[in-house]
């Protein structure tokens, strides 16, 4: 599957399946839903919700041209032991994308995250280059030609990096260095020689000194990887907001530039706005998120198109921030495009205005 394909083809899905509507901004998001997308949109998908709840089921058909698992291809998901894969959350995902002309990205081969306890008794360099080979091949071999875009390496980035230590500390950088970035990138490539390999990030986007130097150790490890042609084909900026921060338009929009200049491709793969810290109101809170998206957005879009634009699940229902970000005043969390009762919000007519050209 060529990259250009993964982007024509989501594309191409993008008839949208509009659902009984029954607000005149639901009909009007819903019937832009229909609309060949001018940008792919899509979302992390939790797949035992599709099987189980009709509403979440037709909401990712409504909108969505790609989807990506939020769990399945994690190894605490994938690898219960060293000897185990355990395929079916990802099986599951790609059937439903296949039977409804829908793309799958893969997430994520190597992270610091989501790690199995038994990981801790990879002891040696050896040991550790053995495993990740092991698990990419296995992995991407197995999905090859039908899974066209991976995240082969999550968060690499050291939260506050320095010059010393840029990259962040894992069981991976502690056994190999850095340099199990390129062994994960490598082995993909082997592997599927066609896929689009991406190295995703996030915290990229405020006007804060951490992000300045976040921005710079991803601009120093991207280019060290092309300068030794390193198969690496795209960034996916991950586009967790804190909603109570603005963007830094001026900043973002210089890294997009730089990054696209190398000749990356850019992808949105993980849209949400974190709203702990905004106002109990669900209206200012709902028009705030929409404004911090359209501005991280519009950072982009000033410099190139992005692939595609994934948020990281589609409803409110569904979300991760409260794992992390719960609100202070026991007020659910309302992160992502679509309410807790499926309902569109501010948020996904600024997405449909990115996603369908219309800005
Ligand atoms: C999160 C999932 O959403 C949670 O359900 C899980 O418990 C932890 O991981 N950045 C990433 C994602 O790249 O893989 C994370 O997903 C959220 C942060």
């Amino acid at each position: 599957m060529r990259r250009r394909e993964f982007v024509l083809g989501a594309l191409a899905s993008g008839i949208g399946y509009a659902g009984a509507l029954d607000a005149s901004f639901t009909k009007q998001i819903e019937a832009k839903a229909s609309e060949p997308a001018a940008i792919p949109y899509g979302a992390a998908v939790r797949v035992d919700h599709l099987k189980n709840n009709f509403d979440y089921r037709r909401a990712i058909l409504n909108h969505c041209q790609i989807v990506v698992g939020e769990g399945g291809l994690k190894w605490i998901d994938l690898r219960p032991d060293r000897d185990q894969f355990v395929f079916d959350q990802p099986d599951r995902l790609l059937a439903f994308a296949e039977e409804n002309g829908l793309q799958m990205r893969g997430h994520t081969l190597a992270w610091y995250g989501a790690m199995p306890e038994w990981t801790e008794t990879i002891a040696t360099p050896k040991e550790a280059q053995t495993e990740l080979v092991r698990h990419i091949e296995t992995v991407v071999a197995r999905y090859k030609g039908r899974i066209p875009s991976w995240d082969v390496v999550n968060e690499a980035i050291a939260d506050t990096p320095t010059g010393d230590a840029p990259i962040r500390e894992s069981m991976w950088q502690n056994r190999l260095g850095k340099g199990y970035i390129e062994l994960a990138l490598r082995t993909a490539a082997f592997v599927d020689p066609d896929a689009q390999l991406v190295i995703n990030d996030y915290n990229f986007e405020n006007p804060t000194e951490q992000c300045r130097t976040r921005r710079q150790a991803f601009l120093n490890l991207v280019r060290d990887l092309k300068d030794r042609d390193v198969p690496l084909h795209a960034i996916g900026l991950q586009g967790h907001l804190p909603g109570d921060q603005e963007i830094d338009r001026e900043g973002l929009s210089r890294f997009v530039a730089e990054l696209h200049g190398m000749g990356l491709a850019i992808l949105v793969t993980e849209l949400d706005v974190i709203d702990n810290n905004l106002p109990a109101s669900n209206f200012d809170r709902d028009e705030i998120v929409a404004s911090r998206a359209r501005d991280f957005l519009g950072a982009i879009g000033d410099v190139c198109r992005p692939e595609a634009i994934l948020t990281w699940g589609i409803t409110d229902q569904y979300t991760w921030v409260p794992i992390w970000f719960s609100r202070s005043d026991g007020r659910p969390n309302r992160p992502l495009p679509l309410d807790a009762n499926y309902r569109p919000k501010a948020l996904m007519r600024v997405i449909q205005e990115f996603t369908r050209g219309d800005r």
